[in-house]
């Protein structure tokens, strides 16, 4: 037999027992980012990157390999701050889409947009895929503050090269710079987000890139599986949930009734971190507790807290990264409708980088389906079914 004989056979015995979802399949290799032994980029412990790191050096570290060098870092910088400049008619575009569309779905429209622009949108190779994905870098913000402050009437606030990625990001959003403390807890929730193995939106982007398709495609189509509620989109369901509990005394019975009626809680659940917590939810719950100075913030904590305990003992479920960001984000002033696109924003490094990797040693991804449906049957014609 030869070689694709035995992959198809290897295929067939796989198909009987392919589990739902692709649970714990292994669909690939990846050097980006590991959820072995909690989470890692690039070998990279999350938590020393939260603690020591930039947005902007985790964002060079997953699409180059390693991290920037401070000469390295300063060219990046320049590249990104260059890459801010987003066409007028994108802008424009963004100011005629219908006021009712979520943030997300504009953005979604707008990074399609985006690849017209690009002189080098339809190329594959590794320098111009590079390249791309640092200007979508640069551009994502800008567009997500864009759609903010027009829908809302407001001019738009500049990009400023001065500040970092999260600093710059919230002053376009806000049109204040912000405080070191708000910038750094933005920044350390990007880096939380920036990537995670093969998690949905990911193989997303990977299958179009595999296709031999563009950069710009299959951040699009990223986006498209990030907004659904069992993924990114979870952080929006999660503040809805959180101020629907009135005071931590209720969130007992609030979850027991959530779970007797079979609800899915946004912000539990994981599909891999089943057995520990995501160690991003740990991160981020931390810096919630420190941002939390106002009593209704630490009313907020004490209801989370209260929640996450009862979903413990009911479901024995634990809380996944989009628990904690939603409280972070209020904290830092921003409305529930920004907290996916954010959440994409920070992706954008960690779909590149898998977009890249992907593309420099392709094979095209197409798998088998276990046929469920009728068998052959004879077709009647017309006039006699
Ligand atoms: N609330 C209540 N019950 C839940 C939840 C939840 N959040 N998550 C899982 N369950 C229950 C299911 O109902 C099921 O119960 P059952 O066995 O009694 O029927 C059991 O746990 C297993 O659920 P699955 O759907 O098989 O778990 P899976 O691994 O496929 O799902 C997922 C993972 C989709 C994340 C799920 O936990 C979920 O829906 N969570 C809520 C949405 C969410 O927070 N998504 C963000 C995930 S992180 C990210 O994408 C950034």
């Amino acid at each position: 037999m030869n070689a694709h004989v035995l992959a198809n056979v290897a295929t067939t015995i796989a198909m009987k027992q392919t589990p739902a979802g692709l649970d714990g399949l292994i669909a690939g290799e990846t050097a980006i980012s590991t959820l072995d032994h909690g989470l890692h980029y690039r070998g990279y412990a999350l938590e020393d990157l939260v603690r020591n790191a930039t947005y902007t050096e985790v964002a060079y570290l997953l699409l180059r390999g390693e991290l920037p060098t401070t000469e390295a870092l300063a060219d990046f910088r320049a590249i990104l701050a260059e890459a801010a400049e987003v066409p007028a008619a994108v802008v424009q575009l963004l100011q005629e889409l219908p006021l009712h569309i979520a943030p997300i779905d504009a953005l979604r429209t707008a990074i399609s947009a985006l690849a017209h622009f690009d002189e080098q949108a339809n190329e594959t190779d590794d320098t111009a895929n590079l390249g791309k994905a640092i200007r979508l870098l640069g551009q994502v913000p800008v567009l997500i503050a864009a759609r903010h402050r027009l829908t809302r009437g407001e001019e738009l606030a500049g990009s400023d090269p001065e500040l970092s990625f999260a600093g710059n990001f919230l002053s376009m959003l806000t049109g204040q710079i912000p405080t070191a403390r708000d910038e750094r807890a933005l920044e350390q929730s990007l880096i939380c987000y920036a990537d995670l193995e093969f998690n949905a939106s990911t193989f997303t982007a990977r299958i179009v890139a595999s296709t031999g398709s563009d950069l710009h495609s299959a951040i699009t189509a990223g986006v498209g599986a990030l907004k659904g509620p069992l993924h990114g989109g979870a952080n929006e369901d999660v503040l809805d949930l959180l101020l629907s509990v009135e005071s931590a005394s209720q969130a007992e019975k609030f979850v027991r009734d959530a779970i007797a009626k079979k609800r899915r809680l946004a912000g539990f659940g994981h599909r891999i971190y089943r057995d520990r917590t995501d160690p991003r939810a740990v991160v981020l719950k931390d810096i919630c507790s420190d941002l939390a100075t106002t009593d209704e913030q630490r009313r907020l904590e004490e209801i989370a807290d209260a929640i996450e305990a009862a979903m413990w003992s009911h479901k024995q479920l634990r809380p996944n990264v989009d628990w904690p960001t939603a409280r972070l984000y209020r904290m830092l002033g921003l409305d529930a409708e920004l907290f996916t696109p954010l959440f994409a924003a920070a992706r954008v490094a960690g779909w590149s980088a898998h977009v890249l990797e992907q593309q420099r040693d392709n094979r095209l991804i197409t798998p088998r389906a276990k046929y469920v449906g009728p068998p052959p049957r004879a077709l009647l014609p017309l006039r006699e079914r």
